[in-house]
């Protein structure tokens, strides 16, 4: 079986640095151009930036500080909170690092340990390494019964947290899409707190949520909380680089003390095309809806045909469910699904115990999906 999966254990540094092994496995499938790519996990949206843009298209070489407002105040007008309490960073992946610099107190003399939530994004994982912390696993599992939000174990949790002085947690669970089950997470929330752990909450799947009563950022949670976010997911604009943190206030000045140390100014372009497609972001939320309306009744038919049982997450872009006959993710998708000209994602990359488990997104337009499935199919009928 090959591991792609995040890399748990000691702090490392240069040449003992930890690849990130899902990259090295999915990029050479990405540039096979697949005709159906249902391995996306942020949505496909194309944003008239000249339109927004206007006139101003030419000037993005130049410098935005004259002429633009603080695009912290941007994202507090968003997310109902002061400036004071946001950072803006060159995505959520800077801002993972960032957030841990920010908050870690390393005058002690034994390393931190950091707990880290799988299954996860590896640099979720991996950044505590590169800072000279530990880290300890501690995973979210299917349910029992198969339907419904993935939980924690309790007892396995708090026998990691009393160890740890940081929790890194990703509240839409990527492969499966769902969120914390309520007593999870005000249990997790209420923890960390007694026991003065910092939790740092991976939120880039979660504003699809936004405008419903379920959307619960962490950052309203208390002091300890703190919310990383971007506009790489579910506003589908990856390649700007822009994301941000949101945090209390002494965390927010240190956080962005290690920005302006580690990157200097945020990129003139990335702010003027950020704050030109800001006022518009809902958009995309709406086009995620109607993906969902669309797209997921077709797949629904195809793993129900398939007697393959399905977990569905009522927000955002994917969902994961297992593969029939214990057959290994990876293997599946460099064999049946490449011979269908299928992309889609081995739950490997996320943890080793997903190994049987398939990553599916609906975050393209619905005729390509609904072909997409149909060859998805192919590839499963042929290991049933
Ligand atoms: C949980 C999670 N966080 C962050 C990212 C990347 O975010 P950004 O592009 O803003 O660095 C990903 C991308 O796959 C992810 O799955």
């Amino acid at each position: 079986m090959e591991k792609v999966w995040p890399y748990h254990g000691s702090s490392t540094t240069a040449g003992a640095i930890h690849p990130i092994q899902y990259l090295d496995w999915y990029i050479p499938r990405l540039q096979q151009m697949r005709k159906y790519n249902l391995s996306y996990s942020g949505l496909q949206y194309v944003w008239d930036f000249e339109k927004y843009l206007a006139q101003s298209l030419s000037d993005v070489g130049y410098h935005h500080i004259p002429s633009f407002s603080n695009s912290e105040q941007m994202v507090a007008d968003r997310y109902g909170v002061k400036a004071e309490n946001v950072v803006i960073t060159q995505g959520a992946t800077q801002a993972l690092n960032i957030a841990l610099l920010a908050s870690i107190d390393t005058l002690d003399d034994e390393k931190n340990i950091v707990a880290v939530e799988l299954p996860a994004y590896a640099p979720v994982v991996q950044t505590p390494l590169l800072l000279n912390c530990d880290t300890i696993p501690v995973q979210r599992r299917p349910p029992v019964d198969g339907i419904g939000p993935w939980r924690i174990n309790k007892d396995e949790w708090l026998g990691v947290l009393q160890k740890s002085k940081v929790l890194m947690i990703t509240p839409q669970l990527n492969p499966c899409g769902w969120d914390y089950e309520s007593s999870d997470r005000k249990w997790i929330i209420d923890t960390c707190k007694n026991m003065g752990i910092t939790i740092i909450s991976d939120e880039v799947y979660i504003d699809s949520m936004k405008g419903s009563d379920d959307y619960k950022p962490f950052h309203l949670e208390g002091e300890h909380c703190i919310s990383v976010n971007s506009l790489t997911k579910i506003y589908g604009l990856g390649p700007l680089r822009f994301g941000w943190i949101i945090a209390n206030e002494e965390i927010t000045l240190n956080a962005r003390r290690v920005f302006l140390t580690l990157s200097g100014m945020m990129a003139s372009p990335t702010i003027r095309l950020a704050s030109a497609v800001f006022p518009h972001l809902d958009l995309a939320i709406e086009k995620i809806k109607h993906y969902r309306e669309i797209n997921l009744p077709v797949l629904r038919k195809m793993l129900a045909r398939q007697n393959i049982a399905w977990n569905e997450p009522p927000y955002g872009v994917f969902g994961a469910f297992k593969l029939p006959n214990e057959f290994d993710s990876i293997a599946f998708v460099d064999g049946p699904c490449a011979d269908n000209s299928v992309l889609a994602i081995p739950g490997s990359m996320f943890s080793e115990e997903l190994s049987g488990w398939l990553r599916i997104a609906w975050s393209i337009e619905p005729k390509l999906f609904s072909e997409a499935i149909l060859n998805l199919e192919k590839a499963l009928i042929s290991i049933q």
